[in-house]
């Protein structure tokens, strides 16, 4: 017997020296030398080592979720019962944690995972913000840079990008993703992954992605978080499904399963998405992580009994790893002795997380992201700080701007700063953002910006009128005499940081407070305001859109706000972000989104909605569209001109307009290509995008937009979701915005 143990002690000690050795690693390509590792290592594991590897704790640290914590989780560490932690983070904490791991028998190492949504230490615009800007490149290089600093403090794994379609934004989430539509969605979900995994794993710069919340997160009834979703398998592959599948094709190293239910069934137990989808049709080969607690609160659902069997429903769907719910450890063991749960699950689920810590050189040096001077560098250094100053210019959307108001003369005399976000540094982080005690300081306020842009001489002054919320009243009469003194007024108003987000749902998403009723007290007094709205979602401010004559929604912005903020009041950088979500007029609009079916009794205008499918008390129309966004420059779309009035396969058609900057000075559009199918087997969205381009044209400049059509375009998910085309006729659109376009029409033969 004792020979025996030894032989085997000697047989993990060769495997090990072998995981272990960085030359062999080299020696042979990828994939083949990964694969046989982890087979390798598979033989030589327990049951119990194997569950381990499929467990994930928080750390002893900060948590983002509620805590279930009760064993001595370092000692569970060293045994080999956890394969990964989060919320652990910075070279000393995640050195303790991973020398811990490599105390157990087979020093397999911890992946430390972060919520890392938009930036680490230099904070970016949040998500939503970002997509606003419709830079591809731009949100790529952020991801960039928060993958530099968050592996430079020890992080392996980011669970981003959330890549959720919302049409509800009294949904808090919606600060996190991308916006409404799922062609934009999945072009930003593939750069995200892009810019966090760089050149790829084993760089010490990439970070792996977390493809979340999959899926359907963002259509909860009634945009209360957590909120079941029903919806048909059409509309889920057809809008709610291509983010994820474009982060998949894209390469991203992890999907993290949702708290909602989908049709019934809670995501994190639903095999249909996970296993037949996910694992089969698009091929996977990363691991799903359960969302925090996710497995145990299929309990509380109705779905499963109680934890085990909770356990077993998740892991026969397809979710690999146990974030928190502490289902994993205390059962699958049982449930693998009792015949439910089959050997080949756990093997290819611990197989799916084992060649990813592979992929990323872990086993070679489990320390390898862990440099003090690595740390050091990287972190709020200028270049990230320039990259983020870039994306806040962008990310801004200019919604009204009156008789040309902005941009502002550097040389004002006298300008009145008014509002509770003058002078506020954190709020601009928003949620979703960590406080460094160090890092705060370093957020640019919307006074330092502005002070710093004005020509010597000019004034600047302030009252801040009144708080986010609440609603006291009593610095009004300071704000409207202060606002007196000056020539013109900046007016900021919006949301608390925290006022968005995860668990942030809100009924009704007016301007909190009495920050409405400020706006009303200053523009009474007749001076020109501009009004610059920070917020996590679409708002609705009817009376400010109405009456104020210039409107900046600037989303939160990050560490950078104040100095982005005043480049583009001040004309230093023109405006050019357009809108990734439509805005509402009221709560009642929503959801209100630009790619609608029609009715039967469409409304086509204001005056002809009483009969139609329209609120009799309410424009048929958002507030401001998808795809809206106004610049300093004037830009004039010619005609649509299409190359053939056909399309056959094999034979793209061109559709052309003639951009024209008709202003005196040089800007950015993003023009904006639409396609709908006018007739289908089944009914079709009245616009869907279909391609965009970003153009620059200097003042008087002219250009052809060109935008190729070929039936792949054309494609859709018909009744039996099979993804095809039909032939028939088609409209296109080109223009500035959802609602502002060109049309043409073509046929689609076979
Ligand atoms: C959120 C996830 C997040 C996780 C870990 C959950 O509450 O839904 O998006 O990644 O916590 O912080």
């Amino acid at each position: 017997m004792q020979d025996l143990k030894s032989m085997r002690m000697k047989q993990i000690a060769t495997l090990l020296l072998f995981l272990f050795s960085t030359q062999l690693h080299q020696a042979q390509p990828g994939n083949v030398r990964i694969e046989k590792s982890v087979d390798s290592l598979l033989r030589l594991m327990t049951l119990e080592e194997k569950i381990g590897q499929m467990n994930q704790y928080n750390g002893p640290w900060a948590a983002t979720g509620p805590l279930t914590n009760d064993g001595n989780l370092l000692d569970q560490v060293k045994t080999g019962k956890v394969g990964s932690m989060l919320n652990v983070t910075g070279v000393q904490r995640t050195s303790e944690l991973q020398a811990l791991a490599l105390q157990s028998r087979l020093k397999i190492p911890l992946l430390f995972g972060q919520d890392v949504i938009h930036g680490y230490r230099t904070i970016f615009p949040i998500p939503l913000a970002e997509a606003a800007s419709w830079d591809l490149a731009a949100m790529e290089a952020g991801a960039r840079v928060a993958a530099t600093e968050a592996s430079a403090a020890g992080i392996h794994w980011t669970f981003a990008p959330m890549v959720d379609i919302a049409r509800d934004p009294r949904w808090g989430r919606v600060m996190e993703g991308a916006g409404e539509d799922p062609y934009l969605g999945s072009l930003i979900a593939k750069a995200r992954v892009k810019g966090f995994q760089g050149k790829g794993f084993g760089d010490t710069s990439a970070v792996m992605a977390c493809a979340k919340h999959f899926a359907a997160y963002g259509a909860a009834v009634g945009g209360r978080d957590y909120n079941s979703v029903d919806m048909s398998l059409r509309q889920l592959h057809e809008v709610y499904l291509p983010p994820f599948k474009a982060a998949a094709e894209a390469g991203v190293a992890t999907f993290m399963n949702a708290f909602n239910d989908l049709n019934g069934i809670p995501a994190t137990g639903n095999a249909y998405l996970q296993r037949s989808l996910l694992k089969g049709d698009w091929k996977f080969r990363g691991f799903v992580v359960s969302d925090w607690g996710s497995i145990g609160e299929m309990i509380p659902h109705g779905y499963s009994a109680n934890n085990k069997e909770a356990a077993l429903q998740a892991v026969n769907a397809g979710s690999d790893m146990d974030m928190e719910s502490r289902s994993y450890l205390p059962h699958l063991a049982a449930l693998v002795k009792e015949g439910k749960v089959k050997m080949t699950v756990i093997d290819d689920a611990v197989r799916r997380i084992l060649r990813k810590k592979f992929e990323m050189g872990l086993f070679a040096d489990p320390y390898k992201f862990s440099s003090e001077q690595r740390e050091k560098t990287q972190w709020n250094n200028q270049a990230h700080r320039k990259v983020a100053f870039e994306m806040a210019k962008k990310s801004m959307v200019l919604l009204k701007n009156e008789k040309n108001l902005l941009p502002l003369s550097k040389s004002t005399g006298r300008i009145a700063l008014i509002g509770p976000f003058v002078k506020a540094k954190s709020d601009h982080n928003g949620f979703w953002s960590y406080d460094w005690p160090d890092d705060t300081t370093r957020i640019v306020s919307i006074w330092e910006g502005v002070q710093q842009k004005l020509n010597t001489g000019a004034a600047l002054l302030y009252a801040k009128g009144c708080s986010i919320t609440g609603d006291d009243r009593s610095g009004f009469a300071e704000a409207v005499e202060t606002a007196q003194k000056a020539e013109l007024v900046i007016l900021t108003v919006g949301e608390a940081r925290d006022m968005s987000g995860e668990a942030k749902s809100r009924s009704t998403i007016q301007l909190p407070g009495v920050q409405e009723e400020l706006v009303k007290a200053i523009v009474a007094t007749g001076k020109p305001v501009v009004v610059l709205i920070s917020a996590g979602r679409p708002l609705v401010f009817n009376w400010t859109a109405d009456n104020a004559p210039a409107i900046l929604y600037t989303w939160w912005l990050g560490t950078e706000a104040g100095n982005a903020i005043a480049d583009v009041l001040f004309g230093d950088y023109n405006p050019s972000g357009k809108l990734p979500m439509s805005f509402p007029r009221t709560e009642g609009q929503i959801p209100v989104y630009y790619n609608h079916y029609n009715t039967g009794r469409p409304a086509t205008n204001d005056s002809d909605r009483f009969y139609r499918s329209a609120y009799t008390d309410l424009s048929i129309y958002p507030k401001y569209p998808f795809g809206y966004g106004l610049s300093y420059a004037r830009f004039h779309y010619s005609d649509v001109r299409l190359s053939a009035k056909t399309l056959r396969p094999g034979q793209p058609i061109q559709a052309a307009v003639t951009l024209t900057n008709t202003s005196a000075t040089g800007g950015t559009e993003t023009v904006q290509l639409y396609i709908r199918d006018l007739t289908a087997s089944v009914v079709r969205p009245v616009k869907e995008l279909k391609g965009f381009q970003q153009v620059f044209l200097h003042a008087g400049e002219s250009k052809e937009i060109r935008f190729s059509i070929s039936p792949e375009d054309l494609r859709f998910y018909n009744d039996r979701l099979q993804y095809i085309w039909e032939p028939g006729k088609f409209r296109i659109f080109i223009g500035t915005s959802s609602m502002d376009v060109k049309e043409a029409e073509f046929e689609l033969m076979r």
